[in-house]
């Protein structure tokens, strides 16, 4: 089975559409989504339909904790000033038919197969962020799948549990490839399409062969200074549209 793997777009369209362009051409048989798909971006319609009508094979996709917020499952208390604005924002421009799509999408961890299952932040808790190797021990520990992919943290970045103990990296560079080993166990985490903040601007996404077991993370270049601009002519915050640039 081919995946393709694809996390917190954040309504950033421009980056989404330049990753749907890159893998243009190849096929996957199943398309994963780890959720926020919306807030932050000036372009959430655009992305929520993408994730419902443009995506390959068989579609498993979890909610986020923006989706969330956006969808008004949650108030948003714990956001700062500047994602709870987006938030709102995005509220008050999700066509019907999609902020009720973003309202239904499902809870993780979800199984997808005997071997890889999805979170948006961990297995545990769909809101935890996953940054350390003690995060990853306690995942290991009361979590039994092989393959774990998860986002929220927005760092490209993978966990591997080994009989020694655990190994953790942060994933650099355009391109970079893993091949899984059948007695280890893995939390990967393909980075943020729409807003990056590992210092590296470009958007980030992932692909699984379970055939080969080959993991490979990419980044593609996009049309930033577009997002920017649909940003601050939205009357988002302008912070939002900074942070792109910089990838943080
Ligand atoms: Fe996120």
């Amino acid at each position: 089975m081919r995946y393709l793997i694809l996390t917190d777009m954040h309504g950033n369209w421009e980056a989404f559409a330049a990753i749907l362009r890159h893998v243009r051409g190849e096929e996957f048989d199943v398309t994963l989504v780890l959720g926020d798909l919306v807030g932050y971006g000036a372009g959430p319609n655009e992305v929520v339909e993408a994730v419902k009508n443009s995506l390959w094979g068989e579609v498993h996709v979890v909610r986020g904790n923006h989706d969330k917020v956006v969808a008004e499952i949650e108030d948003g208390a714990n956001f700062n000033q500047p994602a709870l604005a987006a938030a709102r924002w995005t509220t008050e421009r999700l066509l019907p038919a999609n902020l009720r799509y973003v309202r239904e999408l499902p809870r993780g961890p979800m199984p997808v197969s005997d071997e890889v299952h999805i979170c948006h932040g961990s297995p545990l808790d769909e809101d935890a962020y996953v940054f350390s190797i003690y995060d990853a021990y306690e995942i290991f520990s009361h979590y039994e799948a092989p393959v774990i992919f998860f986002g929220h943290t927005h760092i490209p970045s993978l966990f591997v549990r080994h009989e020694e103990g655990i190994e953790v990296a942060v994933v650099q560079g355009e391109s970079f490839t893993l091949k899984l080993e059948k007695d280890k166990r893995y939390l990967l985490n393909p980075g943020s399409i729409g807003q990056p903040r590992d210092r590296d601007p470009r958007a980030a996404y992932m692909t699984y062969d379970s055939g080969t077991r080959v993991a490979r993370w990419q980044r593609v270049d996009y049309a930033i200074a577009k997002a920017q601009e649909r940003i601050i002519r939205s009357g988002l915050p302008k912070v939002l549209a900074d942070r792109l640039a910089l990838g943080v």
